[in-house]
């Protein structure tokens, strides 16, 4: 596939159907991931791949809204997070108005990374920005330094979902 097929075959899959997801592809994922560019190669994000089946049950019920069901039948739950106070500061100070937010920045970019790589793996995934990050900080022992992101969901689509349509080009960029 070329990177525009594997953009576009890349979709929010919200119904899955139980197949395996290996230890090997979700390091594949979190490999690629590595490749993204990161404020000073700092590389603060961090990955709890969850795949144990009774941890992964636990793990999909600290999701919120509608998304315990929308993930049943995923073969991993991936909960990203990065090491706050490092991305974008000197000695602790904010080098500008961004801050930590350029921690969310770099998460963003692997996570991107991380996305594309499981669709040309023939993996589906779902990003989850709806979750409780205390208790997954909880159930996960996930360290206070950590600033929790979006988790992101791995496993087999059940059938192809639609594209949502993108907005026009003049209405988000302007050429100078
Ligand atoms: C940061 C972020 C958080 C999201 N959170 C959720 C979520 O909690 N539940 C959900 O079903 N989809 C969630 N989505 C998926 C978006 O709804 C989806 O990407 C968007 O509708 C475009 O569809 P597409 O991914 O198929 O292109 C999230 C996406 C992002 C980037």
């Amino acid at each position: 596939m070329t990177l525009n097929e594997i953009a576009l075959h890349r979709r929010s899959i919200r119904k899955y159907n139980g197949g395996a997801v290996t230890r090997e592809q979700l390091e594949a994922l979190v490999c690629f991931a590595q490749e993204a560019p990161s404020w000073k190669n700092q590389q603060t994000s961090r990955y709890h791949v969850v795949t144990t089946p009774e941890v992964l049950a636990a793990a999909r019920q600290c999701l919120e809204g509608s998304n315990p069901q929308k993930t049943e039948g995923v073969g991993a739950l991936i909960v990203t997070a990065f090491k706050h106070d490092i991305v974008g500061h000197t000695h602790g100070v904010p080098d500008n108005e961004g801050g930590n937010g350029w921690g969310w920045y770099d998460l963003g970019l692997q996570n991107a990374y991380l996305l594309l790589k499981a669709a040309e793996l023939d993996l589906d995934t779902l990003v989850i920005g709806i979750r409780s990050a205390d208790r997954l900080r909880a159930l996960l022992q996930i360290p206070d330094d950590e600033t929790i992101g979006a988790v992101i969901a791995v496993g087999h689509r059940v059938e192809d979902a639609h594209r949502p349509p993108r907005k026009e080009l003049a209405e988000i960029a302007r050429f100078v």
